[in-house]
């Protein structure tokens, strides 16, 4: 088990596709898996790419529901992931990232989506979700395309500092945050 290092924008390995998994079962992919847990953990962060840990493959890990929800928080690992809109609805919420640190940013994404993968014991997980799960989900997968939060903005005047965003809660009260 070992805590990584958390590659940050700029960095190539975050701008370039991730490459499939052949093996979602392998001992490495099982060991990456488990440093990647180790890493949002301690970081603490909502969920990381492979890529973020200078890894270029297509494995994801996050935590859903929200961290402060009544729910019990699930881990969910995903290898050589796919997912699609359900329907064209989308919404605007916070998002952060490890690899952007300090910032916030106000992300469209769409509010239903479908997705699948492989679990580290070779099983599928398919799904449909909405919400913030669905929105982790599209933020970890963009990973795997080489995009970060803010290029899927289409206002950059809400790309802010994390102190401001702070000031903003204090003045309008608590807003869905995501933090990766
Ligand atoms: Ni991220």
């Amino acid at each position: 088990m070992a805590i990584l290092k958390i590659a940050r924008m700029g960095h190539p390995v975050l701008a370039r596709p991730a490459d499939p998994v052949a093996d979602p079962t392998a001992p490495e992919i099982r060991q990456l898996i488990a440093d990647m847990v180790e890493t949002i953990v301690d970081a603490p962060g909502q969920g990381l790419a492979a890529p973020q840990v200078h890894v270029p493959l297509r494995v994801a890990v996050f935590l859903t529901p929200p961290e402060g929800s009544e729910q019990k928080r699930e881990l969910v690992t995903l290898v050589n992931p796919r997912w699609r809109p359900l329907g064209g609805e989308q919404d605007l919420a916070w998002e952060g990232c490890l690899s952007v640190p300090g910032l916030r940013g106000l992300v469209p994404r769409y509010t239903r989506i479908a997705y699948e993968g492989i679990l580290p014991d070779g099983s599928t997980l398919a799904r449909e979700v909405e919400g913030w799960h669905a929105r982790v989900v599209q933020h970890e997968l963009d990973h795997l395309d080489g995009i970060l939060y803010p290029q899927r903005m289409t206002d950059l005047k809400d790309l802010i500092f994390e102190s401001e965003f702070k000031h903003r809660v204090a003045a309008n009260g608590p807003q869905r945050e995501l933090e990766e």
